[in-house]
């Protein structure tokens, strides 16, 4: 059966030592309190990875992530991080497809499939996002928009390729407006995320797909949203600064 995840994506947030502490507390308490077979990834910025994956190195169902990757191998790309340099510190996993990339960094669905392609070469799991913006919504449209996001950004995977991935489901108008999706409108999107990867890949490997939510997730919706069949995990930014509100929502898989 698929895996139930709890993904923190940190954003631009904490300096070193903040970051450092902050993880520290997420170990300590995962040791004690996190009983069930959940993995919690911690998606930080790219100075802090190499010391989280010291940190992390023994713990079990703790991995860490990077939040971008370049989508080339290596060479003169002034001030971007490979995959092989984000794999080589420890990264099991890497954030791609977030809205804010592709708002603000001009991330097309051609530059993502790339990534995608380049993080699998380097065995990094990639936690792709999709999600329509507030107007996509109230147009109607937003399952077209979703499908072509994963069309467009996944679907050129073999199968196998395709059974490392997992996706996240993030509303753009649910992200750090404290407005979350209702479990219900959750479990539609995810239902459907499910039955297109079902027609393209077959049943069992969309059963196998983990797919979390991301928006304004917090200890108080958790439950509420993750007992929904299809809602696997969640992918989790403000609260994901606060080490007992992410254990608190790592928990609810206990
Ligand atoms: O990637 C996580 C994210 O975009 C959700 O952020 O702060 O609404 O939990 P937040």
């Amino acid at each position: 059966m698929r895996k139930k995840i709890v993904a923190g994506n940190w954003k631009m947030n904490l300096d070193y030592q903040s970051g450092l502490s902050l993880f520290s507390e997420i170990i300590n308490m995962a040791k004690d309190e996190v009983i069930g077979n959940q993995e919690l990834v911690v998606c930080s910025p790219f100075i802090h990875l190499s010391s989280l994956g010291q940190l992390s190195k023994n713990v079990a169902n703790v991995n860490i992530g990077a939040q971008n990757i370049h989508q080339a191998e290596s060479g003169a790309y002034t001030g971007e991080i490979s995959a092989g340099q984000v794999k080589s510190v420890g990264a099991s996993h890497v954030i791609l497809g977030h809205s804010e990339r592709r708002a603000y960094f001009g991330e097309t669905d051609a530059l993502l499939a790339a990534k995608v392609d380049i993080a699998l070469k380097h065995g990094l799991t990639p936690i792709f996002c999709i999600g329509e913006t507030k107007e996509e919504r109230e147009s109607g449209d937003f399952f077209e928009i979703i499908k072509t996001q994963l069309t467009a950004g996944l679907f050129h995977l073999s199968n196998e390729d395709f059974a490392a991935v997992v996706l996240a489901y993030e509303p753009v108008w649910a992200i750090g407006t404290g407005l979350t999706a209702s479990p219900e409108q959750a479990q539609e999107v995810h239902q459907f995320i499910r039955q297109v990867v079902a027609e393209k890949y077959g049943q069992e490997a969309a059963d196998n797909t983990s797919i979390l939510y991301g928006g304004s997730c917090n200890p108080g919706n958790a439950k509420d949203l993750f007992a929904q069949a299809d809602i696997d995990g969640g992918l989790i930014g403000g609260a994901s600064l606060k080490s007992r509100d992410f254990i608190d929502i790592a928990k609810v898989f206990n």
